[in-house]
């Protein structure tokens, strides 16, 4: 398999993927080389300058990976990677100290003109009134954003004895004080109370463009202004409008919009600290960033567990063993009940019952979609885009559990509505290695090795009817590889019979047999 670097990581992580892959380094490409070249790889390792819109995930055609040697995954269209069924993975934590201890930079510089004083003094001048500065002791830090890089910026900030407040709203109450900060309700307070504001949130709809002349206008006179995170997180135009007045007294950017940025009015002032998107660029967090990347993608490439997926249900190491056995069960009762059903499907419900309803089961849950609309979409489905493709056609998935399990250790159950109508099949994996039997369909109960191949009729529960379809399958030259029926539950004497083939079966010989008396119904499904 092809894998390209196509920004700087660590050695390390290169060297982990050439012992496994055919890996070229594109760090050189022009545009126009990695749009011709971009259909050969199977993957890709990005940092934050190569952005992957939709344009260019489409000519990825082989691609089922995108490696992010970082944390935020900003610059990669997540819907279009999904939709194509591509795993999107990052290494988040690798340069959170990183990001944290230059935020402390920052702050340290812009409160003691360190910059400034550098550049005034390399060029000659003693200027020692110049450059007073302020303390962060026992001012106060307004975190906006209290996720892995706030709270070690918090936990920092203490130490200079900061008084720190933060706003996130998706941190409980106890994390904040368990951390010994006291968290706002409104970001408002935390404007007006911080003589400095450092942001920590990821770009998204509701936090481009968070910090703008209404939320300068909030702040405290004199305040000062950190971004570590994203760029477009701060209006730039109204931060020079806030510095110019004097109501704020500076700001230190590491982050700015459509990077590389260089030409903007805010370099040109005296209260302002730059530096080039430098937060994660340290030998360590590269390193820990280029390694996990590269052992994400290798995860990806080799049908591993993708801890660090960003658009696939996470399941930890200890839970994958006991679910990954499943999956496959799991798409083929969705494939089956599809099969058995009128083909519409509107929602789908399933039930894991015993031992596995213990674990978190939602990707079996989309295995079951996998299972389901494979062969009936354009894209091929996978794990990673059965959820999105799901939505998209109004499919409802419904899971439940129940630890208790009367006759088998794990039963799957699956049942898909349509309508009126509910199509139902249950399964269970058998033996050591749990390969997946077929216990129950339309109602009956068997115990049936799954195949590649299967054929369920509803028939009249009378002498004979099993001989008619070996003989009828005989004739059409199919091999019958095991059969079961089921007829305990049938109402007006009807039973189910379910067979495995080792061909598929032609439309003509299931029509030849439900033309034969007391045949009403019958499906054969490729699975
Ligand atoms: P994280 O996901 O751990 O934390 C983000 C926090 O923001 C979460 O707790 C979330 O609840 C909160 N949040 C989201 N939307 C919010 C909103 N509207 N209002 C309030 N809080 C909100 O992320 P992280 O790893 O701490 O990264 C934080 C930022 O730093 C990201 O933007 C990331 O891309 C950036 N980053 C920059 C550098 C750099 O080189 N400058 C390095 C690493 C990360
Ligand atoms: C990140 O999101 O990890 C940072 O912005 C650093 C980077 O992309 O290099």
């Amino acid at each position: 398999m092809k894998v390209l670097v196509k920004e700087k990581i660590a050695d390390t992580g290169v060297d982990l993927l050439r012992s496994r892959f055919d890996v070229d380094l594109g760090l050189d490409m022009s545009d126009e080389e990695f749009r011709a070249k971009l259909p050969e790889y199977d993957a890709i390792l990005i940092r934050s300058a190569t952005k992957m819109t939709p344009e260019l995930i489409d000519l990825a055609t082989n691609m089922k990976v995108i490696g992010r040697a970082g944390t935020g995954v900003d610059n990669v269209d997540i819907p279009a990677a999904t939709r194509r069924g591509i795993i999107v993975a990052n290494a988040p934590e690798s340069n959170s100290v990183a990001a944290a201890e230059h935020t402390l930079a920052l702050a340290l510089a812009l409160f003691r003109n360190v910059p400034q004083a550098h550049s005034s003094l390399v060029a000659g001048r003693w200027d020692r009134s110049k450059f007073k500065g302020a303390e962060l002791y026992g001012k106060t830090l307004g975190v906006i954003g209290f996720g892995r890089i706030g709270q070690l910026v918090a936990k920092r900030a203490q130490s200079f004895d900061m008084e720190v407040i933060a706003y996130d709203k998706f941190v409980s109450a106890e994390r904040f004080r368990e951390l010994g900060v006291e968290g706002c309700e409104e970001l408002t307070d935390l404007l007006g109370r911080a003589d400095l504001v450092t942001l920590h949130t990821p770009k998204t709809p509701e936090t481009i463009g968070l910090i703008d002349a209404e939320a300068i206008a909030a702040m405290k006179d004199g305040a000062r202004v950190v971004n570590c995170a994203r760029g477009e997180l701060v209006v730039l135009d109204d931060l020079v409008a806030g510095l110019e007045s004097g109501k704020l007294a500076g700001a230190a950017l590491d982050v700015f919009p459509g990077e590389p940025f260089t030409d903007h009015p805010i370099f040109q002032r005296g209260d302002v600290v730059v530096t080039p998107h430098l937060g994660a660029s340290t030998a360590e967090a590269q390193d820990r960033a280029g390694v996990v990347t590269a052992e994400q993608v290798t995860e990806a490439l080799t049908g591993g567990v993708v801890t660090n997926a960003v658009n696939i249900a996470a399941v930890r190491p200890e839970q994958m063993e006991a679910l990954a056995p499943f999956v496959p069960l799991c798409e083929k009762l969705g494939r089956l009940a599809q099969g058995l059903g009128q083909g519409s499907v509107d929602r789908v419900a399933v039930e894991f019952r015993g031992k596995l309803a213990a674990y978190d089961t939602r990707l079996l849950g989309i295995a079951v979609l996998v299972g389901i609309l494979s062969g009936n979409t354009e894209t091929p489905v996978n794990l990673v885009n059965a959820p999105q493709m799901a939505e998209e056609r109004g499919i409802e998935l419904i899971e439940t559990k129940d630890t208790g399990s009367e006759d088998f250790t794990e039963l799957v159950t699956v049942r898909l509505g349509s309508g009126d109508e509910e199509v139902e099949v249950a399964g269970t994996g058998v033996g050591p290695k749990n390969e997946p039997y077929l216990v129950s369909a339309w109602g009956e109960s068997f115990y049936l090795p799954f195949a590649e191949h299967i054929t369920v009729f509803r028939y009249a529960d009378q002498p004979g009817m099993i001989g008619r379809v070996g003989t009828a399958f005989g004739e059409e030259g199919v091999n019958i590889v095991s059969a079961a029926v089921g007829a305990e539950h049938g109402g007006g004497g009807d039973a189910v019979m379910a067979l495995t083939t080792d061909a598929a079966v032609r439309p003509d010989a299931l029509q030849t047999i439900l033309g034969l008396d007391g045949f009403s119904l019958g499906r054969s499904v490729d699975l």
